[in-house]
């Protein structure tokens, strides 16, 4: 009997990655891992970000361990996650922890290791068919995508779109130092300049034809109008202007959950774009919390960084009483899960994963 070779025969067109938006009916996602992750070194772009309690454990610490009982607790709240979306029908797969805890360097620069494969979100942006590894600005995270790289192998034989978009040099140019941390979105001072594109995946939510992508301290407008002339005609990629000290990621500020159905961060979202006019667009309850809880890389309003299962079903977590009776009010159907230890590390359920697979189609919601 012959044996197909996905990779040479062109019989195979279907496209195991198929996902256009954050709500369709999830049917394979990526979920990250903690094993071998380190502490990054405490550069501008990372500087621009961390809680400034935590500057100095990032300086004492680059290149080596978070507290071990942390990453084993955040480690066992992802399998309980991940065991969750398996028990839901969900097919879920994990990236290879890869040790993190070793230097390296480029003709450029060095580092004293890496990050970790616990946030696919940042690293791959999935539209349509394709996946695009994104060109990230922190210089621990250079290689995070080789931790991938099993996975979209294997997508790739069986049909995907696979692209890495340039990859930058992350020269010292590419750094301001004197990046503004309290206005960025007013002085334009980002971390990042516009030396060459930069972006995490995580600054862009998708809704169909349309993408919605902020300015951060990580993605640069070269970054943006990258993605938006990689993507060409079939997409519109419009920049949401948020008023955020510390911008990194819009999937804490602006997260479109269901066709109709926006969720804002009340604090940071001033103007929303004209085309949402006739959603219903309603503003998180704050964060619950507590103040001296460790979180090493964002705020506590990764209580907005909710995971959708379908247009009804949202994964939140368990201790977010405000924000679980406020999206029961809103229609859906809330799906708690302990994820307090794993936000210490810089997000929550949308973070964590990324959807490879999602039962719908490509339209326009406006
Ligand atoms: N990175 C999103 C936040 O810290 O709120």
């Amino acid at each position: 009997m012959a044996v197909v070779d996905p990779v040479t025969d062109p019989a195979v067109t279907t496209s195991p990655v198929e996902s256009y938006n954050e709500w369709d009916p999830l049917e394979e996602v990526i979920v990250g891992t903690l094993g071998g992750c380190a502490v990054p070194a405490c550069e501008t772009a990372v500087a621009a970000v961390v809680p400034h309690r935590q500057k100095d454990f990032f300086e004492r610490n680059a290149g080596g361990a978070f507290p071990a009982e942390y990453t084993a607790r955040a480690a066992a709240e992802l399998e309980d996650f991940a065991a969750l979306l398996t028990s839901l029908g969900v097919r879920v797969v994990r990236p290879d922890a890869l040790d993190q805890r070793r230097p390296f360097a480029t003709p450029d620069w060095s580092s004293p290791g890496g990050l970790y494969s616990a946030m696919p979100r940042d690293v791959l942006l999935i539209v349509g068919d394709t996946v695009i590894e994104s060109p990230m600005a922190w210089r621990s995270r250079y290689f995070e995508a080789h931790a991938y790289r099993r996975l979209l192998m294997d997508y790739f034989r069986r049909g995907a779109k696979w692209i890495s978009a340039p990859r930058p040099r992350l020269l010292d140019s590419l750094y301001d130092e004197d990046f503004d941390d309290e206005r960025p979105y007013r002085s334009g001072r980002y971390a990042t300049t516009e030396a060459e594109p930069t972006f995490d995946a995580a600054d862009f939510v998708r809704c169909g034809r349309d993408l919605f992508a902020q300015r951060s301290h990580v993605t640069n407008l070269a970054g943006i109008e990258w993605v938006r002339r990689h993507l060409g005609d079939s997409y519109r990629v419009h920049l949401v202007e948020v008023a955020d000290h510390a911008p990194m990621h819009i999937d804490a500020t602006f997260m479109p959950l269901a066709p109709g159905k926006l969720l804002l961060n009340p604090e940071r979202v001033k103007t929303v774009p004209s085309c949402f006019d006739s959603w219903d667009i309603r503003f998180a309850p704050q964060p619950a919390l507590p103040e001296d809880h460790v979180l090493y890389m964002s705020s506590a309003w990764v209580s907005m960084n909710v995971f959708m299962v379908d247009e009804r079903r949202v994964v939140v977590e368990a201790g977010e009483a405000p924000l679980i009776d406020f999206l029961q009010d809103w229609g859906f159907d809330v799906l708690p899960v302990s994820f307090r230890n794993v936000i210490r590390f810089g997000g929550c359920f949308h973070c964590v994963t990324a959807d490879v697979r999602r039962r719908g189609e490509l339209r326009s919601y406006f």
